[in-house]
């Protein structure tokens, strides 16, 4: 019998057992494969986390320093795509663009059909591609890759053009360790049913650049930082708020399909701009955003009651990210950087128990037309 319930937006489906990451909504929990995330993101370093979501378990010592080295030797891009970033930058296109684009031609270089090969090379690569784009689209040359530095520091070496504070090191570290995987959300879904296909890494990860773009997803921190910055003053924050509200907008930054409560990686990032913010001695824009939040929650009560609408993850990125001296543009791009790393777990989880997935539409339409009934002319 063909199956008629329609789930819009497929929201509560499960489609997937992982091992990877564990999104509790009501009680504002998220665990990576096994560690609350306010540990891990504040302890592991970048690639003891990319290493624990494809093994399951923390690496030992000599193998964290093989693993280090086995990403820091694959950073480099082919020429091809440095031309083709290029190109891109004489077109001015956005960098999640530049970033989908060099991601597909990834391929130049790597041998096909071996899947831990592609999940290294884009777990290495994605960094070097956005920060090779930034610099490209400022008119500077790009930023070799140092294979003697951390990948997060290594990361902000090749946007700054010179050597990062490990205030910075550790801010950047806590982010791509909290974005690093998010249960089956809307890129990381788009990548398993890449992979499902028989299809391979470099295409899943090309394909959840995509779903990543879209500001219902990943594209909200930009505009959620702007919010903060056309409300300047903290007096502002309340009827600003409400304009936007009377006029039905949508507050970035605010919401979540599974958080009813506030989503706990919105604390840790918190957390860790406040003191990068601190190290740096200018806590003024942390202290607006705070306001801003709490207006903001308190007005999204007033408004959608009963919706519980909270803070996001979008909100604390752009703050921190911002405190880090990336333009608005990268806020995605850098939220890649780190969700590749997920995106590569489940595409090699998804190998390993695969099942195509191919769900079911209702049909809508019409019936009954003839060809022969059609308006003649
Ligand atoms: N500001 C104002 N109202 C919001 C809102 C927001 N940020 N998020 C949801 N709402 C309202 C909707 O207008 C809707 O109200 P209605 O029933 O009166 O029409 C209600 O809350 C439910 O919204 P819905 O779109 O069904 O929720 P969802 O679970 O599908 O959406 C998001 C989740 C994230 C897409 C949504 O909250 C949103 O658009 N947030 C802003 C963008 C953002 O921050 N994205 C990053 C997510 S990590």
């Amino acid at each position: 019998m063909t199956p008629t319930t329609l789930t819009p937006g497929l929201e509560g489906v499960v489609a997937a057992e992982t091992r990877l990451s564990r999104v509790d909504g009501q009680a504002g929990e998220l665990i990576i494969a096994g560690f609350p995330v306010e540990e891990l993101a504040a302890h592991a370093s970048f690639e003891e986390t990319v290493f624990l979501l494809w093994n399951d378990r923390l690496p030992s010592p000599q193998e964290l320093t093989h693993f280090r080295q086995a990403l820091a030797q694959r950073r480099a891009l082919p020429s091809a795509v440095l031309d083709l970033l290029e190109a891109a930058a004489q077109a001015q296109l956005p960098a999640m663009d530049a970033l989908r684009m060099a991601a597909g031609a990834l391929s130049l270089d790597l041998p096909e059909g071996n899947p831990q090969e592609q999940a290294l090379a884009a777990v290495a690569r994605f960094p070097t591609i956005v920060a090779s784009y930034a610099r490209l689209r400022q008119g500077l040359s790009p930023v070799p890759p140092d294979p003697a530095l951390g990948h997060a520091a290594n990361y902000l070496a090749m946007l700054g053009g010179e050597p990062p504070h490990p205030a910075q090191v550790r801010g950047l570290e806590t982010y791509l360790n909290t974005v690093v995987d998010h249960g089956l959300n809307a890129s990381t879904f788009t990548a398993r049913v890449i992979v499902s296909t028989g299809s391979d890494i470099l295409s899943a990860v090309t394909g959840a650049i995509g779903a990543l773009k879209g500001p219902l997803h990943g594209g909200a921190p930009g505009p959620a930082l702007d919010m903060v910055f056309q409300i300047g003053r903290a007096e502002r924050a309340e009827p600003f708020l409400r304009a936007k509200l009377e006029a039905g907008e949508r507050l970035m930054g605010f919401g979540h399909r599974v958080y009813k409560v506030r989503d706990p990686r919105a604390e840790v990032l918190a957390e860790a701009a406040a003191r990068m913010f601190q190290e740096s001695g200018d806590m003024a824009l942390y202290r607006l955003a705070r306001h801003v939040e709490q207006t903001a929650v308190r007005l999204l009560a007033e408004y959608k009651p009963g919706r519980n609408l909270q803070t996001n993850v979008e909100f604390y990125t752009a703050l921190l990210l911002h405190g880090l001296g990336l333009e608005p543009d990268l806020f995605t791009p850098t939220f890649a950087v780190g969700r590749v790393a997920g995106w590569t777990a489940h595409c090699l989880e998804q190998q390993r128990q695969n099942r195509i997935i191919r769900p079911r539409a209702v049909y809508v339409g019409a019936v009954g037309r003839r060809w022969a009934d059609r308006a003649p002319g």
